[in-house]
């Protein structure tokens, strides 16, 4: 049995997950973990909240909260929201932890040891009103080439130009509005990545065949560009404070300890059950892990270059991603989601219109790989009404129904199983095989067209073999039909598990059957599966499996979440 390490990217703390942000790391992520589970390997599947830097200040200051309250209120709106998406987290913990932070102060320690940290003087803006120094995002002004008057200190949104805070005309403080701000001069600490350059090249050598394109094109693009350093210290009170003297009154770059996170959460993990379960066994000197992290794309720079350099920095035999999963963006309507705006559907909203099972077969089957991808209310009604209501849910409940009226609740004896069964097994087989190998490459999008193709050659089997016809003349042979296709019920929930864990729990339950009974995903056989329920097992009818959405719902939902711009 392997060990699979999974993690998902941590999502900031400061505001709601957006549909975006499930299908972008969090849901794949789950899918994936769920489905070498099934495989029969030790998965440890890992996310938490991201909790330092200056979003967390600021947004804290806007809400009027403590930033540690502040903190403590998101995370349970985050941990509540994943538990009702289904998320099946071992741990979801947080970056603020105290094993985060020893962990965090032990990997500084080794790098400064081994001479990869460096001391800097930098000048930065300092708001005297505010009385802190301002991250270059947090200063507005006007943008020096298109006059857009809201150009951000790092980047104006307007015309995509790269800036300087200097730039702007009439800078202000994105915090108070206020003017008053001076560039003042302060030290800081800095990762020699230049000096780990060579070191981290060898290493991604050694990755190549295990990285998706997107990663390894962007490690290669930021190796051929030259490594810059990166400053891992900041001017914030909210952090971990830097452990080296002279720097106590700094705090360490979010980005510099959230990705040592994973390994800070791990060890929380491990903390709730000592003795039994060991954080080392994952991350430290650990043998016959494979470690598989999933992200949205503008996180894959930190993942394939800045945090295996840290890690490599150390000296030290840390586990290292085996393979990066970066997703592309999932757009509103075309436009972008905003909180601000009232534009789009936000996660906790989501579960509250419909089951978790219904938004995460959605995502997954328009995962944004690849290229972006856009969430509607008429494409998600589409799916719900098409895939999973008419093909799954109508298979499901006219099997029953019809098993039930005529011949009873209970699995059909009789009949043998001919070359009808024998061709149905064969296509099946064929669309098993593809839809597990999908699965193991984590091409999400093919995966579920082919477990929806898997649902259809069920529909085509029982429109084929037409036992209601049937029956009147042959009831072995209906009774065969139907055991055929009861049979099918469960292989479907077996297969749509890693999805859709409800769902497929609702239809074992219809036949007296539990997810631990599940056989497992490797060497799926579908010839024995077919045949695996036993004649005589009762089964009950139960209510449809979905909803249908009916056009003024969808209408409902449109004005509700709001078009875009
Ligand atoms: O983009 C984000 O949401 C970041 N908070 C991801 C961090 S991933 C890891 F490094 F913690
Ligand atoms: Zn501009």
């Amino acid at each position: 049995m392997s060990k699979i390490l999974v993690t998902s990217a941590l999502p900031y703390i400061n505001g709601v997950p957006h549909l975006g942000h499930m299908v972008g790391c969090l849901l794949p992520s789950d899918i994936y973990a769920r489905y070498m589970r099934m495989k029969g390997c030790e998965v440890l599947y890992i996310a938490g909240t991201d909790e330092h830097g200056t979003t967390s200040e600021v947004g804290a200051l806007k809400e009027g909260m403590d930033v540690q309250a502040y903190c403590d209120m998101y995370h349970e709106r985050h941990a509540r929201t994943y538990k009702d998406f289904n998320l099946s987290f071992d741990f979801f913990g947080r970056t603020s932890s105290e094993q985060n932070r020893e962990i965090t102060y032990h990997i500084f320690e080794q790098l400064d040891k081994n001479g990869f940290i460096e001391e800097r003087t930098v000048k930065q803006v300092y708001s005297v009103d505010d009385q802190m120094f301002l991250a270059d995002r947090y200063i507005t002004g006007t943008c020096p080439y298109c006059g857009y008057e809201k150009a951000r200190g790092d980047q104006c949104e307007n015309c995509t130009k790269v800036l300087e805070p200097t730039d702007l005309i009439n800078p202000r403080s994105s915090v108070s509005g206020s003017t008053n701000l001076e560039v003042r001069e302060t030290r800081h600490l800095f990762l020699n990545l230049p000096k780990l350059e060579q070191r981290l090249a060898q290493w991604i050598r050694t990755k190549e065949p295990f990285w998706p394109d997107v990663a390894y094109t962007i490690a290669q693009k930021w190796l051929k560009e030259g490594l810059q350093e990166r400053c891992i210290t900041r001017d914030l009170k909210w952090g971990f404070p830097v452990n080296k003297p002279g720097f106590e009154d700094k705090v360490f770059y979010v980005w510099f300890d959230a990705p040592i996170g994973y390994i800070g959460i791990t060890k929380q993990w491990a903390d709730e059950k000592p003795g039994e379960r060991n954080w080392k066994d994952w991350w430290l000197d650990a043998a016959g892990v494979r470690h598989v992290e999933f992200m949205g794309k503008d996180n894959v720079p930190y993942h394939s270059i800045t945090f295996p350099a840290t890690l490599l920095g150390t000296g030290e035999n840390w586990t290292q991603v085996d393979y990066l999963k970066g997703m592309s963006y999932l757009t509103y309507e075309g436009g972008k989601f905003s909180k601000s705006e009232k534009r789009g559907i936000f996660a906790e909203d989501a579960i509250k219109e419909f089951p978790a099972d219904y938004w995460r077969y959605w995502l997954m089957s328009n995962a944004p790989e690849g290229s972006d991808a856009s969430f509607s209310f008429d494409l998600f009604a589409a799916v719900v009404n098409k895939d999973l209501n008419g093909v799954l849910g109508n298979f499901v409940s006219r099997v029953l129904k019809m098993t039930s009226s005529k011949i009873g609740d209970a699995i059909p004896s009789g009949g043998e199983m001919t070359a009808a069964e024998s061709e149905l097994t064969a296509v099946l087989q064929a669309r098993v095989n593809d839809y597990l190998k999908y699965m193991d490459e984590m091409e999400f999008r093919k995966a579920m067209n082919e477990l929806r193709a898997i649902w259809v050659e069920g529909n085509n089997y029982i429109s084929a073999a037409e036992p209601w016809a049937v029956i009147k003349t042959d009831e072995a042979r209906a009774a065969a039909i139907l055991r055929t296709c009861i049979n099918l019920i469960r292989i479907f929930a077996v297969l749509s598990a890693p999805v859709m864990p409800t769902v497929s729990a609702a239809m074992l339950e219809r036949l007296g059957l539990k997810p631990e009974d599940m056989p497992l995903l490797d060497n799926f056989d579908v010839s024995r599966e077919i045949a695996a329920l036993q004649p005589g097992r009762p089964f009950v009818v139960g209510e449809p499996l979905f909803e249908r959405i009916a056009p003024e719902r969808i209408e409902e939902l449109k004005q509700k979440y709001g078009s875009a711009k």
